[in-house]
């Protein structure tokens, strides 16, 4: 009886920190499978980009139930600290940690580290704040990932590229599909780029996993640093680019919270401040692929909407391919471009991407259908996105994992070009600025 008193007693001591966030009893019951540990190594150390350019936060997991969790990170002169939630899912036997740097100085390196405070931390790790004045932002945006070889040749172009600035996946990340230790590695496996610039990501249907629906997206990742829930539909600005994360995995028809969300944040956007806006979901509106295809649905709901807000790109995943459709609405091509190169506000370019390491599904709807400007359907790899204000330009790579490149074209933004690229030749645009050249070369040489 005295033994049993007394490893009640050191049970309560040691998990007296702990229970300070989550109370005793629900730190019991949450975690069956966790063993409490005085101090574990980091790992799965990732950032988490919050609505606050001048925040960052920071999620890792530990083996055990490890206390006085911290980030520690460098401000100016001050070296800070902040204490870190911890908190469990499932039966999963790894705890998870997070923590938010903030007051952060905009387009500045940071170097932070987490771990056990006056204990085992881990190294060093710097990442650069967004900007969101800047003029220019590259990033990375997948889908469809999982652990192949030919996922992780996807891992290793995203950690050898120093330019890019983000990373968003449109879904169907890890394929843990249920079994958990797939995240944990998945999230080892991308904790070189993880720690250094920010994973943003729309939910897909392989996050919704048996036996454990969206727990483990929710508890791993984290859109509004509320633990335990989790909001499926956010957006986030980067320099030049507003995007929107919506989820084809929840309701979205019209009428439904996503719906309303949808309107109210595509409708508030300030063009003048984010002249480009892409909205990141899993399934697509517009595939030809045969082993998924359109999600008619999808678009019968949101397409009306996308295309009166000016929706200029629509990235999603699903169909193991890539494809890009023309501008469209109603699977009319509203406009063909010239050279790979449109005007914004034609109408949405929908692309299908879900060829970051899964299988390719390789059977195609024939003949192509008219909207689809170009797919290929035997290749896997990533895409890259630039923003360059100066042109107001936002331009896309698909890239392919032998380095080779699939597929290239470029938005521009024509009331900027207008105004600034050609305002030096009287500020006529494009052929009649030629012409006037011509003109006025011809009156130099009759003069002579
Ligand atoms: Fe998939
Ligand atoms: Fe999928």
């Amino acid at each position: 009886m005295i033994v049993r008193i007394l490893f009640s007693l050191v049970a309560i001591l040691l998990l007296a920190p702990f229970a300070g966030a989550q109370g005793l009893a629900e730190a019991l019951q949450d975690c069956p499978g966790i063993v409490v540990v005085s101090n574990s190594a980091s790992q799965q150390i990732h950032l988490q980009m919050t609505d606050d350019p001048t925040e960052m936060s920071v999620i890792w997991a530990t083996g055990g139930r490890s206390m006085n969790q911290i980030v520690e990170y460098q401000r100016g002169p001050d070296l800070l600290e902040v204490n870190a939630e911890s908190y469990c899912y499932g039966n999963h036997n790894m705890a998870f940690h997070m923590a938010t740097m903030t007051g952060l100085p905009l387009g500045e390196e940071i170097e932070y580290r987490v771990g056990t405070q006056n204990a085992q931390m881990s190294e060093f790790y710097t990442f650069t704040t967004i900007d969101p004045s800047e003029n220019h932002f590259e990033w990375i945006s997948i889908a469809d990932h999982g652990d192949s070889s030919e996922a992780l040749d996807v891992s290793e172009a995203i950690i050898a590229d120093e330019s890019a600035q983000m990373v968003t996946v449109s879904g169907d990340i890890a394929y843990a599909d249920g079994e958990q230790s797939a995240w944990d590695s998945w999230f080892q496996e991308q904790q070189a780029s993880m720690t250094q610039i920010p994973w943003v990501t729309a939910v897909g249907n392989h996050e919704n996993e048996p036996g454990y629906e969206f727990a483990p997206y929710e508890h791993r990742f984290d859109s509004d640093q509320q633990i335990e829930t989790e909001t499926f539909w956010y957006s986030r600005n980067v320099p030049g680019v507003h995007m929107t994360f919506m989820s084809t995995e929840h309701d979205y028809s019209v009428g439904s919270t996503q719906f309303s969300w949808l309107e109210q944040d595509l409708s508030s956007v300030n063009r003048d401040v984010t002249p480009f806006v892409i909205v990141y979901g899993h399934k697509p509106m517009y595939s030809s692929n045969s082993y998924h295809g359109s999600e008619v649905e999808l678009r019968t709901a949101l397409e009306e909407l996308y295309v009166a807000q000016g929706v200029d790109l629509v990235i999603a995943g699903h169909d193991h391919f890539y494809e890009r459709t023309w501008p469209v609405s109603g699977e009319t091509v509203m406009d063909t471009g010239k050279d790979n190169l449109f005007y914004r506000g034609q109408g949405p370019i929908h692309l299908v991407i879900g060829m970051a390491g899964r299988s390719a599904y390789e059977e195609l709807d024939e003949p192509q259908p008219e909207w689809s400007a170009y797919r290929e359907n035997n290749s896997y790899g990533w895409t890259r996105l630039v923003y360059d204000g100066n042109d107001s330009q936002l331009s896309l790579t698909h890239y392919r994992i032998d380095g080779t490149i699939g597929d290239q074209f470029t938005i521009t933004d024509s009331t900027v070009i207008g105004d600034s690229e050609d305002a030096n030749i009287l500020g006529l645009t494009g052929i009649d600025s030629l012409l006037m050249v011509i003109v006025l070369l011809g009156a130099v040489v009759r003069k002579r």
